[in-house]
């Protein structure tokens, strides 16, 4: 369902490229490339079309059932979200009877949607797995560290609906804060059970977590993995906050490597998840309404069946109780000390979790990177304007950027 705002006239943003400015309306993602020398001949029915605020939210439909299958791990990971913030019910696994429940619910409730096997390990809770990829009539994700896969489950996960992100910090020097209990490195099953993928012909997909340990090599991690495998889909998140043993990454560099890595991606034909999320709502003129499909595109189950809106979050008590319609309530465009910000269209507000660890409220990462992302795909997309002083007419424009938008 869609909501119409109108925001009545947006003064434009300027932003610098190479060779002049683009007018920019923050809320629209309407665009005029121009310069100083021929600014002035813009059209009144242009900067008509460029200002106005017109702004379609499209609201969250379910679509996503996240399974937490076990919160066991054969693993160790330094900075483990699950472990190191000591969420609810570790140690439990999901009961098939349980599995199956939520799966008719799957196929019986959403369509077109996706069901997500996580944990822990989900491989551990393999009956449970084995029974989503065998019954569930959607797509399916399965976020595993690769170690416990064997050929016999490899026919279900060759399945054209089934895709299989592998979690690796890089290459084995980058992958030290991966390891199984006793310190043991995972690098090198992690990569047996990836390369056993790859070999079937498997969908799959590569998960880094950047910290200050691998950040100034986010490039070469995606090069070496595409180079070396031909990968082209990638997660390069940043940390979520732990209550025991924080990891943190320099935004500024993680920007700038993001930066470097946008143009090898657009070369390339790379998707990278945090790329993408900004780069649609420029090619759509869409509104990025939310960055956490907390507000209703998820539910997430405990390996006890029950639902919840975010396992970090229920171990916060003031927050555990809340609604989706509160953290909704702190959405951007619910937000008036983000109505000035020139990445309001492109933010969808981050991670309520990690917000919740600064003063104001906001995860000041986000708003950096944003802002950065937001210039260098302007400058990026006006590469290729033929037609200045004209909001730009975006179809044609969008093939450029077809595989960085879609797995
Ligand atoms: C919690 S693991 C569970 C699935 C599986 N055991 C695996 O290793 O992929 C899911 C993903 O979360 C990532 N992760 C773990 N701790 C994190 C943190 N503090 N911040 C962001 N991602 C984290 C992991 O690197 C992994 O890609």
């Amino acid at each position: 369902m869609t909501r119409k705002i109108n925001l009545g006239f947006v003064p434009p943003e300027t932003i610098e490229t190479e060779d002049g400015i683009v007018l920019f309306n923050r809320f629209t993602s309407k665009k005029i490339y121009t310069d100083n020398k021929i600014m002035k001949e813009i059209t009144p029915s242009e900067l008509e079309k460029l200002t106005s605020g017109n702004v379609e939210i499209t609201e969250p439909e379910l679509k996503k059932l996240r399974l937490e299958l076990t919160l066991l791990c054969n693993a160790d990971c330094d900075y483990c979200l699950v472990y190191k913030n000591e969420i609810p019910q570790i140690g439990n696994s999901m009961e098939l009877t349980t599995t199956k429940k939520i799966v008719k619910k799957f196929n019986s409730e959403i369509q077109d949607g996706s069901i997500m096997a996580i944990g822990g390990e989900p491989f551990i809770k393999k009956e449970s797995l084995v029974y989503i990829l065998e019954n569930a009539n959607g797509r399916i994700g399965v976020y595993t560290n690769g170690t416990l896969i064997t050929p016999d489950i490899m026919p279900l996960l060759k399945k054209p609906n089934v895709a299989t992100f592998f979690s690796f910090d890089g290459p084995e020097e980058l992958n030290f804060h991966r390891k199984y209990k006793g310190g043991k490195p995972l690098f090198e099953d992690t990569l047996k059970g990836y390369l056993s993928l790859l070999e079937a012909g498997a969908n799959t997909a590569v998960n880094c977590l950047v910290t200050n340990s691998n950040v100034n090599s986010m490039l070469d991690i995606v090069q070496n993995f595409h180079e070396k495998y031909g990968e082209n889909s990638f997660g390069l998140s940043m940390p979520h906050h732990t209550k025991i043993n924080n990891f943190e990454v320099d935004i500024v560099k993680y920007t700038e490597n993001m930066k470097k890595l946008f143009d090898y991606a657009k070369n390339e034909g790379i998707y990278v998840d945090q790329i993408a999320k900004r780069l649609s709502p420029l090619l759509d003129e869409t509104f990025r309404y939310y960055a956490c499909k907390m507000v209703g595109e998820q539910e997430t189950f405990y390996p006890n069946g029950s639902k919840t809106l975010c396992t970090k979050i229920d171990t916060i008590p003031e927050l555990k109780d809340k609604d989706k319609s509160y953290f909704e309530s702190l959405l951007p465009i619910n937000n008036e000390g983000c109505y000035n910000c020139s990445s309001i269209s492109v933010c969808g507000g981050g991670c309520f979790w990690d917000r919740t660890f600064s003063d104001d409220n906001m995860d000041a990462r986000e708003c950096h990177y944003n802002n950065g992302m937001l210039v260098k795909i302007l400058q990026d997309i006006g590469g290729h304007i033929n037609e200045k002083n004209k909001v730009v007419d975006m179809p044609p424009i969008k093939p450029i950027y077809k595989k960085m938008v879609s797995r």
